[in-house]
């Protein structure tokens, strides 16, 4: 059905050739940024956030921006309608005669779900509550390729807060996809992965170990997934305080990891990595939220139809 007007809600709404449609064009585009400065031109992104973000909005504005688009929006729900008791359908239905795609961040999970139901143009989730974060699982994916040239046959290590934590849920369901990927997932046992993920993995008949200890099986790794403990999503502060700081990576637990392994974060970090591993050669983090802003600009290329028109144009 191709790509164009398609929305992106969760991390599955994409089967793996257009997922590596997308990656591919990311991989073209890193190598080559100005061939394709103008391949947005005149096309607006809104950017609604209603919930803080630092990386993933900004990487999104400067992809539209590095594609030669423009950029409407707000960073936070007090400076938009909504605390003025606008419902999210009006809003969206307001947006979509304002822009050509609507990039949105919400903290009640299936918020993005119900935009696209009512928007004309299509819809990115940002990430929805602790539900899910589709386009850090871009990201997530073409710094796997691009430092181990392939998502194939991958020992996955997701540690810390595996519970709230929508990146390590959206990333677990689409690597897994890919041949041979199994998980160690390593946190205290009141952050463990969610069942219903566990379910998927089972169902899928992917393999994977619960561990309390991070560095227990870390000589078996290709990836490591740092996360923080998601202070927000938390009932009761004491509870987050005693979590916080259970599991930090630092160079002595580095000491049986792969000379390869690859150690990502979707960032902020807060203690979980300490600074010591940023000089570590395994280290990826900041090169990860460099990969984010092309993920991005080839998935807001293809959901707007603009690759193909140039490619159209190319070969006549
Ligand atoms: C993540 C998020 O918002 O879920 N950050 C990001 O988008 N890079 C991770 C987090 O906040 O811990």
């Amino acid at each position: 059905m191709g790509l164009q007007n398609r929305n992106l809600i969760s991390t599955l709404d994409f089967s793996i050739d257009e997922q590596d449609e997308i990656l591919t064009l990311a991989e073209k585009m890193m190598s080559a940024p100005k061939e394709y400065g103008h391949l947005l031109g005149g096309r607006i992104m809104a950017s609604l956030f209603f919930e803080p973000s630092t990386r993933t909005r900004l990487s999104f504005e400067s992809a539209i921006l590095r594609l030669g688009g423009q950029v409407i929006g707000f960073s936070e729900a007090g400076s938009s309608s909504a605390v003025k008791g606008e419902s999210l359908s009006d809003t969206i239905r307001m947006v979509t005669q304002y822009a050509d795609i609507i990039v949105m961040r919400h903290p009640k999970e299936g918020a993005a779900n119900i935009a696209a139901t009512v928007s004309g143009v299509p819809v990115i989730n940002a990430g929805d509550g602790g539900h899910e974060h589709p386009t850090q699982t871009l990201t997530d994916l073409l710094t796997i390729r691009s430092l181990k040239k392939h998502t194939d046959n991958l020992v996955v290590g997701c540690c810390g807060d595996l519970k709230f934590g929508r990146t390590v849920h959206s990333l677990v369901k689409n690597i897994s996809r890919y041949n041979g990927v199994s998980f160690v997932f390593a946190s205290p046992d009141e952050l463990r992965i969610p069942q219903f993920l566990r379910t998927f993995l089972d169902s899928s008949g992917v393999k994977y170990i619960e561990t309390d200890r991070m560095d227990e099986n870390i000589a078996e790794m290709d990836v490591l997934y740092m996360t923080r403990v998601q202070r927000e999503r938390f009932f009761n502060e004491e509870d987050y305080i005693r979590l916080k700081d259970l599991f930090i990576l630092d160079l002595n637990k580095l000491k049986h990891a792969k000379d390869d392994m690859c150690i990502l974060h979707p960032l902020p970090r807060v203690n979980e990595i300490a600074y010591e591993v940023d000089n570590d050669r395994r280290a990826a983090y900041f090169y990860q939220a460099g990969c984010g802003v092309y993920a991005r600009m080839a998935l807001m290329a293809k959901l707007l139809g603009a690759v193909q028109r140039e490619e159209q144009k190319w070969t006549l």
